[in-house]
């Protein structure tokens, strides 16, 4: 029969996300509320292997619901993709008696719990929390509802030059391989296009689209690019591109950044962390291992982590069909 669990350590870990903190805070307090030993690994999976923990009461969560980034910090550890780092991690755990870890973090951190809780058979649960929201059956991510909210109020203010100057901007949001928050900031922000990796339809499409909307009567127009859009050219070289191709318009380029990442996170990554953090050590306690927590339907949900890692999550195809409409 498996041991129960009694001693929870939780981490975070990849890129930081707004809502990360709420959900620190959850698991923190829910593990209290279960009458369970909760601690605290800082720096990631990197602290785990050099043993930087600390047993958390639920006063130590005290004000950090409202706060961006992580007060535990986060790492992209290069140790821990070896074994003889994840073995350093796993000796951690056991000096400190603990029974089950919680991650929070995005896909590469779900990919190397998946490969420690193989590897030394121990109880993990996955929180996803990254602005990327490429996380496999979960229909959102803590930190992607905030993270598009910054973008599209970058897009809204880059507007208000662009159709001052009537000029033409290319603006680059995040998302590694992934158009979620592409799509989601470009749809919200009035965006005549979005490229996304996801789908390529390539460059010249979009210079004859802008040159149509031109002659409609446009003044202006904002073109929102993925980071990891997949043409083969950069944001600055599709700007160049199209500048040379379509003369009417005078190009500018943003790359709004790491802005993205930071900010107090919204309502929704707030609601959407403390429910999974919660979810999260009620799992853990009900037995139930090697899950992600997920959210379907305004729901908090379960489900395997192989499901979370194996295949890319895909775009709704009909967020990307109405954004011509909507462009007409
Ligand atoms: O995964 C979140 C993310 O912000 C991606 O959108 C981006 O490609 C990456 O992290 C940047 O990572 P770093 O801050 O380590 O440069």
């Amino acid at each position: 029969m498996p041991k129960s669990i009694e001693k929870i350590a939780v981490l975070t870990s990849g890129g930081d996300a707004p809502g990360m903190n709420a959900a620190i805070r959850a698991v923190v307090r829910s593990g209290v509320y279960y009458n369970k030993e909760v601690y605290a690994v800082y720096r990631g999976y990197q602290g785990l292997i050099e043993g930087d923990l600390e047993r958390y009461n639920a006063r130590m969560v005290s004000n950090i619901i409202n706060r961006g980034g992580t007060i535990l910090k986060t790492a992209r550890s290069q140790e821990f993709r070896t074994v003889e780092g994840r073995r350093k991690a796993y000796e951690n755990l056991q000096k400190y008696d603990i029974d089950a870890l919680v991650v929070i973090g995005g896909d590469g951190s779900f990919r190397g719990m998946k490969i420690f809780a193989e590897e030394f058979d121990f109880p993990v649960i996955g929180i996803p929390a990254t602005i990327d929201n490429d996380i496999r059956g979960t229909d959102y991510t803590i930190g992607f509802d905030t993270a598009a909210n910054t973008a599209m109020e970058a897009i809204d203010k880059i507007r208000d030059t662009a159709s001052s100057h009537d000029r033409l901007f290319f603006i680059e949001v995040m998302g590694r391989d992934a158009g979620f928050l592409a799509t989601y900031a470009g749809l919200a922000g009035g965006a005549e296009d979005i490229l996304i990796p996801e789908k390529n339809r390539g460059i010249d499409t979009l210079v004859q689209s802008l040159k149509r909307s031109k002659r409609s009567g446009k003044t202006s127009s904002i073109v929102v690019v993925a980071e990891g859009e997949k043409s083969g050219k950069n944001v600055f070289e599709i700007a160049k591109y199209v500048e040379e191709h379509l003369q009417e318009y005078e190009v500018r380029v943003v790359i709004i950044g790491h802005i993205q990442r930071g900010g107090c996170p919204s309502v929704f990554d707030r609601v959407l962390a403390s429910r999974m953090g919660v979810m999260a050590v009620e799992a853990l306690a009900d037995g139930q291992f090697k899950k992600v927590v997920g959210f379907k339907s305004n729901d908090v949900i379960l489900y395997p982590l192989e499901e979370a890692i194996n295949e890319p999550k895909k775009i709704n195809d009909n967020l990307i069909r109405i954004i011509p409409i909507l462009t007409t």
